[in-house]
C-alpha cells in the first residue's frame, strides 16, 4: 500500500513540475479532489488487515500535505510569471517624453534682444491691434497721404469706437507710444508681429515679425546710428561683416536709409542669396522726423534720434539657411525639430 502512495506521489510531483498554468485546476482534482487518487487509496486503507492501517494512514496524510504544499508553490510561480510576461517588462527601456523647445523666431529674438541689451537697450511691448493715428498719424503719415500705400494694411471695422483700428503693419507706432510716456534719454528695442495684406510667397507672408529700435537724446547722430547697427551686425553674424547706408524713404525719419550688410554665404562675392550683389538688404533707418518728435511733445532743436525697424524673419532664415518663409508658421514638427 505504501509503495502505491510512494508511487502515485512521485507521479504527482513530476506532473507538476512542468505543469502549465491552465492545467493546475485539471492537476487539483485528479491528485486531491474529492474523488482523485489520493482519495482512492484513502479508501482502500479501511480494506486493509488491522496492523497495516496506521502506518498506511500516516503515510497517505504525509503526502496529502506534500502534495498540497507543493501545489500552492506552482501555482504562486506560475501566476507570478504571467503577472510579469503580461505587464511589465523592468529590461525595456522607456518612452522619452517629448520636450517643447523655442520657436526659432522666438531664439533668434532673444538674442537679438540680448545683443542690445549690452549697448543699454530696454525692450518694450507695444499693441498688435493698433489705433490709425499711432499706426499712421503720428508717424507723420496722414489720412489719404500717398505714403500709405507703403503699407498694404489690414483694417478693423470698429464701428462703435471713435477713431479707425488696424493690425499693425509695423512696430513702428511703438516710437509714438514710447515718446508720449517717457523724456529723454531713450533707447528702447520694441519687438513683435506685424500684418500686411501680402501676396504671399517664399519672402513674404501676410503676419511677421519686426523688431523696432529707437534712440532719443542730446546729439544723437547718424554716427550713433551706423555705430549701433554696425554692433549688432557684427554681433549677429560675426565680426568681419561690413555695412553700407544707402539713401532712402519714410515719412517719420529724415533723413532716411536703408542699412545693408555684406553677403554671409559669398563674403560679397555675388551669389543667389544676395542676388548677386554681395550685400544683403537688413532693414530701414533714419534719424527720427523733426515733426514726429515734435508731436510727441519734444523740443526738436534740443532733442534727436534714430529709429530702425528690421524684418526677423529675415534674420532668422539667413542663420539657419531656411529658403521660405512659410515653412516658420506653418506648424509642422518635422520642421521645428531640427532647430532643437
Ligand atoms: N517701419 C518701417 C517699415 O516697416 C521701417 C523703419 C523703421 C524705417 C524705423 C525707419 C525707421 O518699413
Amino acid at each position: 500500500m505504501i509503495d502505491r502512495i510512494e508511487e502515485m506521489a512521485k507521479r504527482a510531483l513530476a506532473e507538476l513540475a512542468v505543469i502549465q498554468a491552465e492545467n493546475l485546476e485539471g492537476w487539483r482534482l485528479k491528485y486531491l479532489g474529492r474523488n482523485g487518487e489520493l482519495n482512492g487509496l484513502m479508501r482502500s486503507i479501511g480494506k486493509l488487515p488491522t496492523e497495516d492501517r496506521p502506518s498506511a494512514g500516516q503515510a497517505a496524510n504525509l503526502m496529502r500535505s506534500q502534495l498540497e504544499t507543493t501545489f500552492e508553490l506552482r501555482c504562486a510561480e506560475l501566476t507570478d510569471k504571467q503577472d510579469q510576461e503580461s505587464s511589465l517588462d523592468v529590461t525595456m527601456s522607456g518612452h522619452t517624453a517629448m520636450l517643447g523647445s523655442l520657436h526659432p523666431v522666438t531664439a533668434t529674438l532673444r538674442e537679438v534682444r540680448t545683443i542690445f541689451s549690452r549697448l543699454g537697450f530696454r525692450s518694450v511691448v507695444s499693441p498688435e491691434v493698433e489705433w490709425d493715428e499711432y499706426n499712421f498719424e503720428k508717424l507723420n503719415i496722414p489720412q489719404d497721404h500717398p505714403a500709405r500705400d507703403m503699407w498694404d494694411t489690414f483694417f478693423l471695422n470698429s464701428d462703435d469706437v471713435p477713431g479707425s483700428m488696424l493690425l499693425r503693419t509695423h512696430t513702428s507706432p511703438a516710437q509714438a507710444r514710447v515718446m508720449e510716456q517717457v523724456d529723454p534719454p531713450i533707447r528702447v528695442i520694441a519687438a513683435g508681429r506685424c500684418f500686411r495684406y501680402e501676396d504671399v510667397d517664399a519672402s513674404h507672408e501676410s503676419m511677421f515679425h519686426q523688431v523696432e529700435g529707437l534712440v532719443v537724446d542730446e546729439n544723437i547722430t547718424m554716427a550713433d546710428l551706423r555705430g549701433t547697427l554696425q554692433y549688432f551686425v557684427r554681433s549677429m553674424f560675426g565680426a568681419d561683416r561690413e555695412v553700407r547706408i544707402r539713401g532712402s524713404f519714410f515719412p517719420f525719419t529724415e533723413p532716411s536709409c536703408e542699412v545693408d550688410m555684406t553677403c554671409l554665404f559669398c563674403n560679397s562675392e555675388g551669389c543667389r542669396v544676395c542676388g548677386r550683389t554681395g550685400w544683403i538688404e537688413m532693414l530701414g533707418a533714419g534719424m527720427v522726423h523733426p515733426v514726429v518728435l515734435e508731436m510727441a511733445g519734444y523740443d526738436s532743436r534740443r532733442y534727436s534720434g534714430f529709429a530702425f525697424g528690421m524684418g526677423l524673419d529675415r534674420i532668422v532664415m539667413l542663420r539657419h539657411g531656411i529658403d521660405d518663409i512659410r515653412h516658420l508658421f506653418r506648424n509642422d514638427l518635422r520642421f521645428l525639430q531640427q532647430f532643437v
